[in-house]
């Protein structure tokens, strides 16, 4: 059987004829940058995210990095983070010359620990940039209230969890500037590079208007530097097209997400013990699973006799931002954040894409027992590639 880690063809066929006209539309339009679908997209996603404003963007990466620079931050600035993410959260801030400082993470929700937070702000920090990861909202009262107690500016990091909740609240709502990503991987996915700033900060809304068009307003005349961060129509037709089936995949990742729960419970995989399999923490409201992580025995290993068996699995992430070769010159050290480090060595995402099937997630499970309990799963697989 063959369990990839992600089926966005299974996807496709579900919403192609909503997805194809929406596409056809834009080509007969031939109005590709900006424009009305674009704008129809900001307000749905900013509707959505119970926000006032919705500002595209090329990409999640730029939708943060517009932030930054629409706070003026830079050279000097420090911008508080997590140790554990993906790349461009730090990367956005160390682009800027700003110094990203790190945080460590909670070990149940891989989230930044906000009881970590305050000793790391000084008087050059100017942001905390929480990111809410594999779907489930940071510990966002700790975060703000820090934020106001030392007037610091939060985007948060929502990449991974559009339509998250946190105390009833959308993810995107709680900070200055939500950032989201519309990486054909992400829970809402364009065909290709896209992503979105939503704010209630009508000001800000527009300063980032101006930064994705180089800083230009009115046309040709330019009082700062921005970039190129605009969104194209086509990717907000598919986005926009998508939308409406969001919560519908939102349960299903979240049922598959329980499935896998009492699955690994029922095989009695959940127990104490060094072959245990730990299951992720729910904490916030509504988790959107982006991504089912497990913490697992000989992670690699497994992840090569999983693979073996025809189960997709991925590592997010196998180098926390610390040890990342280009951030060397902060000065971070190996055992710096040993819960980042952990999670970088003994994490599996599982799949858990909305169409997942009963007998595609008992497979997993399965392997998995097999592979723990010694069973020769990759000399199974061998003797069936034999045959
Ligand atoms: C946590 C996080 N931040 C930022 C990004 C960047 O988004 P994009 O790939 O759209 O640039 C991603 C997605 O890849 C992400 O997962």
């Amino acid at each position: 059987m063959d369990v990839p880690l992600l089926d966005l063809k299974a996807q496709y066929r579900s919403v192609k004829a909503e997805v194809d006209a929406a596409i056809a539309e834009v080509m007969e339009s031939q109005h590709f940058i900006l424009g009305p679908v674009v704008e129809r997209c900001e307000r749905a996603v900013a509707r959505y995210s119970s926000c006032a404003f919705g500002v595209g963007m090329s990409s999640g990466s730029d939708a943060l990095l517009a932030c930054l620079m629409a706070e003026n931050i830079g050279p000097g600035d420090e911008v508080v983070t997590s140790a554990y993410t993906f790349f461009a959260t730090v990367g956005a801030i160390a682009r800027l010359g700003a110094r990203p400082v790190l945080v460590d993470i909670d070990p149940g929700t891989y989230n930044i620990d906000p009881a970590a937070i305050e000793e790391k702000i000084t008087s050059r920090t100017r942001a905390i940039v929480p990111v809410h990861l594999f779907g489930q909202m940071a510990d966002m009262d700790a975060v703000t209230t820090l934020a106001r107690k030392h007037g610091l500016v939060v985007i948060e990091d929502a990449a991974q969890a559009i339509g998250a909740e946190y105390h009833g609240r959308r993810a995107g709502s709680f900070g200055d500037y939500g950032c989201f990503s519309f990486f054909p991987s992400k829970n809402l996915g364009a065909a290709g590079d896209g992503g979105m700033v939503v704010t209630n900060d009508g000001e800000r809304a527009e300063r980032l208007r101006i930064l994705r068009a180089h800083g230009s307003r009115p046309k040709y005349y330019h009082r700062v530097v921005g970039g190129n961060f605009r969104l194209d129509a086509l990717q907000a037709a598919v986005v926009s097209a998508k939308l409406p089936h969001l919560d519908a995949w939102t349960a299903a990742r979240q049922r598959n997400a329980n499935r896998y729960n009492r699955l690994f419970a029922d095989a009695g995989l959940t127990a104490n013990g060094a072959a245990a399999i730990g299951l992720p923490a729910v904490v916030a409201d509504r988790h959107i699973f982006n991504q089912y992580v497990v913490r697992v025995p000989r992670r690699d290993d497994l992840k090569s006799a999983l693979q073996a068996r025809g189960v997709g699995t991925e590592v997010y992430y196998p180098v926390p931002m610390h040890l990342q070769p280009c951030f060397e010159a902060l000065g971070y050290r190996r055992g710096a954040f040993p819960e980042s480090e952990r999670a970088a060595t003994d994490t599996l995402a599982l799949p858990v894409y909305p169409e997942v099937t009963d007998a595609q997630a008992q497979y997993v499970v399965e392997s998995i027992a097999e592979f723990v309990a010694g069973a020769p799963a990759v000399a199974a697989n061998t003797v069936a590639a034999a045959r």
